[in-house]
């Protein structure tokens, strides 16, 4: 099976923003607690952030770190989690129906972003708070002192502001599973309003109004315009989510799914767009994917979702990923390469064992899940201009079944094409990333660059595997990593390589 693709140095979609490569750490199970931070542990520093993890996140490179929810924010009083750590208060959390033992708080988050040098992103919560507790949380993190605030924060041992720039204006405000979810408008209302206050204790800020947490909601769409005309003169950025599955055990389906999320961003992009058109106005919304993944084995299914008792840091969601994950996981990577004019913010949910590239054991080793190397790859090196590619492949159908709250809704996808592709380039470098979706057959790729010369192949890798169920656990930690690329060659402009079935290949030349 044959593929062409056409790449011209000056057909550009648009730069990589730094922010695209982004993570996300939540109060959720054992992300944060026994995850990042586990005073005790033998690879543990003084502040309790293990090391073995830490070194992982450097490999990793996320940019930029959303936190502290998703949907414990909905619910979180971020005062709790300030101070002497003997004061503060145990609290139910009614997100994951845990205790949250507040060891972990807002000047921690800030610590371990410093020592794995990321970018903050902090989320306020909207739901059973509003904005005068977010302007206040603005003002204890960024404002320098001289005020009830910034001087609490001094007193508590963080003398310089901690200059977050990024901030979330709640979390998923659409869903009924939110602690006080809100109707467009109640949402619209409040953001704008926390959104006015945030702005007026730091105007350096940039603000993200929560879209819908997927593109099935039945509000969708709806949800972003109401939003969005409310906020528009306020905001920055609108967020979009999105969890691929494969409840229906349909490996092309699945495959094909990061399709879908070409199509959402386009969609919500649309919508921006045209709140900008009716108020005649020349400002273009970024958008900010900031929570997105393969997630479907713990996700329905109560008993992995909560346990009974509510326990301090249970593991929940704790998804094993197998190399067909992985696989469809590169594709959504692609996906939100080609849209780097517009998507500027991305965070993968999440970091470390809640629905997680890294694993770890309370009190024993960490190892990388198969997730982690295409993520790697796309952070690592989809840094560049990305190029408008033309894609010429063999397709396939699929129907993806994606469920609509307890409605069944399938999508078709009639045309999937078997290579989905993305192409970066730098000063020095070209990179493509390439996703063979022909689970039967190789595929050969040529590739016609115009306005490259002398092109030769630094390196080449793939991750594949011929059971594509295999996984990588604590006693099998390598079980599935990546490997040299062989058939591949570069003649003048042109590049043929051929990709094995079900593969993820990434191909750099300079
Ligand atoms: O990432 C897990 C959860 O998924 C987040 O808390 C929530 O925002 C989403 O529904």
């Amino acid at each position: 099976m044959k593929a062409a693709v056409k790449l011209d140095r000056d057909n550009v979609i648009g730069a990589t923003d730094r922010r695209l490569f982004g993570a996300f750490i939540e109060h959720l199970g054992r992300c944060i607690y026994g995850g990042i931070f586990e005073p005790g542990h033998p690879q543990a520093d003084a502040r309790g952030f293990r090391k073995d993890v830490l070194s992982m996140v450097r490999e990793l490179s996320p940019t930029i770190m959303r936190y502290p929810g998703g949907n414990f924010v909905s619910g979180y009083n971020w005062e709790d989690g300030v101070g002497p750590v003997a004061d503060r208060p145990r609290r139910l959390d009614l997100a994951w129906m845990s205790t949250e033992p507040n060891t972990f708080g807002t000047n921690e988050f800030i610590d371990w972003c410093r020592a794995a040098d990321i970018e903050p992103m902090l989320a306020v919560n909207l739901g059973t708070r509003g904005g005068d507790a977010a302007r206040n949380l603005v003002e204890y993190c960024n404002h320098p002192g001289g005020t009830a605030w910034s001087d609490l924060r001094r007193k508590h041992g963080w003398d310089k502001p901690h200059d977050v720039k990024f901030w979330c204006l709640g979390n998923e405000m659409d869903g009924w599973w939110q602690m006080e979810m809100k109707t467009a408008t109640e949402y619209g209302r409040i953001a704008t309003e926390a959104a006015k206050m945030m702005k007026w204790v730091d105007p350096t800020i940039e603000l993200a109004a929560c879209g819908s947490s997927g593109r099935t909601m039945p509000t969708f769409g709806a949800w972003e315009d109401t939003v969005l005309e409310h906020t528009f003169d306020h905001v920055e950025w609108i967020s979009l989510h999105t969890y691929l599955n494969n409840y229906a055990n349909d490996a092309p389906a699945f495959l094909a799914s990061p399709d879908l999320m070409d199509d959402f961003i386009e969609e919500v992009v649309a919508i921006a767009d045209a709140v900008a058109a009716r108020r005649r106005s020349s400002k273009r919304i970024m958008l900010s994917f900031d929570e997105w993944n393969v997630w479907y084995r713990t996700r329905r299914n109560r008993q992995e979702r909560v346990k009974p008792d509510w326990p301090v840091a249970p593991e929940i969601l704790e998804e094993p990923y197998n190399m067909l994950d992985a696989l469809t996981f590169g594709g959504a990577c692609i996906s939100l390469i080609n849209h780097a004019d517009r998507v500027k913010a991305a965070c993968l949910a999440q970091l470390v064992n809640a629905i997680a590239p890294i694993m770890t054991q309370t009190g024993g080793p960490a190892w990388r899940q198969t997730i982690f190397w295409p993520f790697a790859d796309f952070s690592n090196l989809g840094r560049g201009n990305v190029l408008r590619a033309t894609v010429d492949s063999p397709t396939y159908a699929a129907s993806y079944f994606d469920p609509r709250g307890t409605v069944d809704a399938y999508y078709p996808l009639p045309t999937v094409p078997y290579l989905k592709l993305a192409a970066v380039h730098d000063e020095k470098t070209l990179t493509l990333f390439c996703l063979n979706r022909n689970l039967q057959e190789p595929l050969t790729v040529e590739v016609d660059t115009k306005g490259f010369a002398g092109l030769k192949v630094t390196s080449a890798h793939q991750l594949c595997d011929k059971d594509l169920t295999a996984l990588n656990t604590r006693d099998q930690p390598d079980r599935i990593k990546p490997a040299p690329l062989k058939d591949v060659d570069v003649k003048g402009t042109n590049l043929r390589a051929t990709l094995a079935p079900a593969s993820w290949n990434v191909v750099r030349l300079g």
